[in-house]
């Protein structure tokens, strides 16, 4: 057991607002090197509707291609599933982990998802009926823990319904999103603090994104208060495309960086993280956004 869960969400929220988009074959390699530098939980795409997210298109290829690789028997492998029509393709497809994603926003979840926050945990309820009998497990998101890229700040007790919701829905874990990184520690303990009177800290994700570089910061807050689990995203990619402004996640690099220095063990070989993240930049024809990704490669011992 490591002391910290890292998430790495770069194969979907890292490439699901880039302008190239990355082929099946080569969002499998991604996978299989972030597999081969120690992460155990990689969310491997998202069974949205094409038009939507087109970067998500061919999430069932990569599915389909990684589940029969001896390699990935110890990996977890989410998706993103929005209704039961992304479910259906999902199973179809062998996905043995789904994730629901709702908001604390009304206006971010017409925009994301084209319903509103009542309809849309109608929808998770159809979703868990069927994993349930499926044997399938369910992860949750809460997008806009703080703030909302169209309402502005947001406060608690918007975001405690949701995230009760999601519990009673069955959900492992709850991942809290800042999705336009708008959080500072002082926002991100309140919030914080309010969620952790009422759920344990085990059952929680921080999902921060890095828009204004306040990610590691707020990171620190989390794990302050006993947050153990870390959704992050190699090289730093990411961003949401219903959310103006939202940039990159937090980046691993930055996050195993941290966390190893900080005397936690996260089960990752960094200087094959950097590798990898270095890898992944060159596929999307840009530097790679990870501070400790630029400092660290072709330094690697
Ligand atoms: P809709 O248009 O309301 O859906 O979209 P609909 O049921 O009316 O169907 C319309 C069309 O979409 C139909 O096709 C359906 O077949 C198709 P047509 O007849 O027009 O050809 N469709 C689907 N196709 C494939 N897979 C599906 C699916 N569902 C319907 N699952 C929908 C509703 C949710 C599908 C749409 O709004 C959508 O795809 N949104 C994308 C949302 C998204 O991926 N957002 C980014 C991820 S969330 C995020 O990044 C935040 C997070 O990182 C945390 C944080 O940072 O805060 C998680
Ligand atoms: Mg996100």
């Amino acid at each position: 057991m490591t002391d910290v869960k890292l998430v790495e969400v770069g194969p979907r929220d890292g490439l699901q607002n880039e302008a190239t988009v990355l082929s099946a074959s080569t969002r499998v390699e991604l996978i299989e090197r972030l597999a081969n530098a120690g992460l155990r939980h990689i969310e491997a795409g998202s069974f949205v509707s094409p038009k939507w997210v087109p970067q998500m298109a061919g999430s069932a290829d990569v599915l389909q291609a990684l589940l029969p690789k001896k390699n990935m028997a110890n990996v977890h492998l989410p998706v993103l599933t929005p209704n039961v029509q992304g479910y259906q393709l999902a199973r179809e497809a062998g996905a043995r982990e789904v994730a629901i994603f709702g908001a604390a926003s009304e206006t971010f979840s017409q925009k994301n998802i084209n319903c509103s926050i009542a309809e849309s945990l109608q929808r998770f309820e159809a979703i868990q009926a069927l994993a349930h009998a499926d044997n399938v497990a369910l992860r949750g998101y809460v997008s806009c823990l703080v703030a909302c890229p169209y309402e502005g700040d947001i406060s608690p007790a918007q975001v405690i319904p949701v995230v009760r919701r999601l519990f009673e829905l069955g959900c492992y874990e709850v991942s809290l999103g800042d999705t336009i990184g708008r959080g500072t520690p002082h926002s991100v303990r309140r919030v914080l603090r309010a969620l952790l009177a009422e759920f344990p800290a085990e059952k929680l994700a921080l999902h921060l994104h890095d828009t204004y570089g306040m990610a590691v910061a707020n990171l620190m807050t989390g794990l302050e208060l006993g947050i153990r689990t870390i959704d992050a995203s190699v090289g730093g990619a990411g961003g949401c495309p219903y959310a103006n402004g939202a940039s990159g996640n937090v980046a691993t690099e930055e996050v195993v960086y941290l966390l190893e220095r900080e005397g936690l063990d996260t089960g990752v070989n960094l200087n094959a993280l950097v590798d990898t993240g270095h890898w992944l930049y060159q596929q999307l024809g840009k530097p790679v956004v990870s501070r400790v990704n630029q400092a660290l490669f072709g330094k690697q011992g």
